[in-house]
């Protein structure tokens, strides 16, 4: 098998008739041959509209999910269904149910980084690329957010005439990036932009360039003149980074920012699930027609 691993993984999807989808943060050889590669919104509507029959998707648990929820009638593989999403499990359906007791009046806006029964209980879902546009649909005055602090504080500072009731849920790769980090880094490369994820927390946004999802952060450097940029969220970025950008500088702060979630697919088992056509994503039928309502609801206000 060896080299030949790639050609035999294209021969099987085309027998399949199976589509391959990547987040920027998978490793560089499975970016490498996807047929789409995106963050969380572009993906959820690849998944939405795609002819195929099967989607190998290639990310965590809560991306299968939503292919799921949006396309029933599609097998939708996952090379390793463990892949999973620390902060998406950071919050149950009694958490939710709660918050909603607590707060009968409020909206619950969830982030797509959720589970599918915690996104049957949202009225909205919302990515971090889209999560602003759809606020601004969004006519309630009180909002639940979850489960991500650190985006609802984002939003939050955009919405002050708002009142926003935050889960205090964090993706650790995100929320442990260091200042210390990103001023060592601009005292070497006193010219270069700070480019930040909103899941990092309020002191790394604060030194941000510029604030936004991967495809806005991959979209901002190439549109930029300066050579040299420090980039505030998970390393497989960098692929798609250096890809479009060649001749541009792209430093990462700290010693590495890895999500062990995502690099769960390799080559290998991305091979063995076209194989087997094993590893399928179940959703529960009651919990998806629930959950469904609010991904509809994230295209539909994320697009007005
Ligand atoms: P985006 O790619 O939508 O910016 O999201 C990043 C993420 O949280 C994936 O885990
Ligand atoms: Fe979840 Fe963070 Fe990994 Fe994204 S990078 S999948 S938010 S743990």
């Amino acid at each position: 098998m060896g080299e030949n691993i790639v050609e035999n993984i294209k021969l099987l999807k085309s027998e399949r008739n199976a589509i391959i989808l990547a987040h920027y943060y998978q490793p560089s050889e499975i970016q490498e041959l996807a047929d789409h590669v995106g963050d969380s919104y572009y993906l959820s509507e690849i998944a939405r509209d795609c002819k195929e029959d099967v989607i190998v998707f290639c990310g965590v648990k809560f991306m299968g999910e939503s292919a799921k929820i949006l396309s029933p009638n599609k097998k939708i593989l996952m090379p390793d269904l463990d892949a999973g999403c620390a902060m998406s499990d950071m919050i149950d359906e009694n958490g939710i149910l709660e918050l909603k007791n607590k707060y009968p009046n409020a909206i619950v806006i969830g982030y797509i980084n959720s589970t599918a029964k915690v996104k049957a209980h949202c009225d909205v879902c919302v990515t971090s690329s889209s999560a602003l546009d759809i606020l601004n649909n969004v006519d309630n005055d009180e909002i639940i957010f979850l489960p991500d602090e650190n985006l609802g504080g984002y939003i939050a500072e955009s919405f002050p005439e708002k009142k926003f009731i935050l889960w205090e849920g964090y993706c650790k790769y995100h929320h442990n990036i260091k200042v210390c980090d990103i001023i060592h880094l601009k005292n070497k490369y006193k010219e270069a932009l700070v480019l930040v994820h909103p899941e990092c927390k309020k002191e790394i946004r604060d030194l941000g360039d510029y604030i936004g999802s991967t495809t806005g952060i991959i979209e901002y450097a190439t549109n930029s003149e300066k050579k040299d940029y420090i980039i505030a969220t998970e390393e497989g970025i960098l692929y798609e980074l250096n890809k479009k950008n060649p001749n541009k500088n792209f430093l990462i702060p700290g010693e590495s920012i890895s999500c062990i979630d995502m690099k769960k697919t390799t080559l290998k088992n991305l091979y063995e699930t076209l194989l087997n056509m094993d590893n399928e994503v179940v959703v529960e039928e009651t919990v998806r027609v629930k959950a469904l309502n609010s991904l509809l609801n994230m295209h539909k206000l994320a697009e007005v």
